[in-house]
């Protein structure tokens, strides 16, 4: 049994890559490529491993479901005790549906609407991230509408930059996310004027895939110092979020332990005397998914053969989007250490549409299965339908068994989506002379 990718629950075993004990190949002919596979073992053990990391501090874990908002990975987060944090009225109520009880959520986000703040008040979540002042009187007049009280934390910018990809880095001071921590003693004597507003948390989220744990020290110090003169200003704070963002193997990274990131929190905040939110995506489901994909064909490039599979950049976003790197291995055990470089390629016409440049793989040949490794946080969820490409597929497997968790739309469902105006029919001979 060996282990191609950075995860524990996708192995090679007689020759052929299994998803715990089911054969990828047999998901593939049941289901179809492309298709996106979690192990709910893993899950539950990623989450076992952060929550045990955390036993010593008065924690609550809050999923991030924008890393993987699919009901059966929710659940699985939720039977093991997790709360969820959200960024939409859409992501607040795939929580609830999938069980996560309203008192056990947080929403975050830099611009919420009014709706959505409705909906959260009227369901009773833990607690609403404010991102500024007007977001903050907003929330005061809706929750005021409404004769509720809006349990707030307001999010810092403390100015610390988190050592990952730009796109993703978020707290430092150009960055929009947050409240300029040098204001945060001002927004809190404001927020005690408002009606409908009981703030009484500090929240910071500093990026995602951090591989290095000093900027999560510099962030947290800050905040504890920021507490601290908060309390000598009279006000009461109770609750500190300290939002998500620990790193996990792409490639060969190595990861900070999950004990020394509590060491850091216990040495920061663990004395204030605060509930401590958390907020991971990417730790808890990151390696626990995977992107399986057909080769449609090896062409020949210019440079280096190309490989065309059948999964593309609105499947899996992210080497597009950021660069970012994806372990692909074959469905089939490589026969010798044997590789050549290639290039790995969807059909989507943009060059962007590239998973891997010379990349060294085993030979591969039309109709093999390859699988797209670490896929699991922010994968399905940034799929779309560009192309009128049918949106991916989502299969969970446990044990022996395994599910269809999100179903591949037919193409009536999505043409069905459009309507064309009614004028058209009303005027044929209009549309018919070019519309002059
Ligand atoms: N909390 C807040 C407020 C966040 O903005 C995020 C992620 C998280 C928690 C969860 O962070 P995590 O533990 O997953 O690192 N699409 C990008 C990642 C975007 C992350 C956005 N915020 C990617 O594919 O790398």
């Amino acid at each position: 049994m060996t282990q191609p990718l950075p995860a524990p629950d996708f192995t090679y075993r007689g020759g052929e890559l299994f998803a715990e004990a089911v054969p990828l190949a047999r998901i593939a002919a049941d289901v179809g490529t492309p298709f996106y596979c979690y192990s709910e073992t893993a899950l539950r053990r990623n989450y076992r491993d952060f929550a045990s990391a955390l036993t010593n501090l008065p924690a609550s874990i809050c999923f991030a479901l924008k890393a993987n908002s699919n009901q059966a990975v929710i659940r699985t987060f939720a039977q093991e005790g997790a709360g969820a944090d959200v960024v939409s009225e859409g992501e607040l109520r795939r929580a609830l549906a999938a069980g996560v009880p309203p008192e056990r959520i947080v929403f975050s986000g830099v611009g919420k609407t009014a709706e959505e703040m409705a909906f959260a008040l009227d369901t009773g979540i833990a607690q609403i991230n404010i991102e500024s002042e007007p977001e903050l009187r907003l929330l005061s007049a809706v929750a005021s509408s409404r004769g509720a009280t809006a349990r707030v934390a307001v999010r810092v910018n403390p100015d610390v930059d988190a050592a990952t990809h730009h796109k993703i880095s978020t707290g430092r001071k150009q960055d929009k996310f947050g409240i300029d921590i040098a204001r945060l003693g001002a927004v809190f004597a404001e927020a005690a004027t408002l009606p409908g507003i009981e703030a009484t948390g500090v929240a910071v989220h500093i990026g995602s895939q951090l591989l290095n744990l000093e900027p999560y020290h510099a962030a947290f110090e800050r905040v504890a110092e920021a507490v601290r003169e908060l309390r000598a200003a009279g006000f009461t704070v109770t609750s500190l979020d300290l939002g998500g963002g620990v790193g996990i193997t792409y490639r060969d990274e190595a990861p900070p332990a999950l004990d020394d990131y509590a060491a850091i929190v216990a040495e920061t905040v663990g004395t204030l005397g605060c509930e401590l939110v958390f907020e991971p995506g990417r730790a808890l489901v990151g390696n626990a998914g995977l992107l399986a994909s057909t080769v449609l064909f090896v062409k020949q490039g210019g440079e280096r053969p190309i490989v065309v599979v059948d999964a593309a950049m609105n499947d899996l976003k992210r080497p597009a989007m950021y660069g970012a790197y994806h372990a692909i291995v074959t469905g089939r055990e490589p026969a010798s250490a044997e590789t050549a470089e290639a290039d790995v390629v969807g059909p989507i016409c943009e060059t962007g549409d590239t998973f891997a440049t010379a990349r060294p793989l085993p030979p591969v040949a039309s109709g093999d299965l390859v699988v797209f490794g670490s896929a699991g946080a922010y994968g399905a969820v940034m799929s779309s339908s560009y192309n009128t490409r049918r949106l991916v597929p989502e299969v969970m497997v446990s044990g022996d068994r395994f599910a269809v968790v999100r179903k591949r739309p037919t193409f009536e469902d999505m043409i069905g989506m459009d309507s064309i105006p009614d004028w058209f029919d009303a005027e044929p001979d209009r549309i018919a002379r070019g519309a002059a």
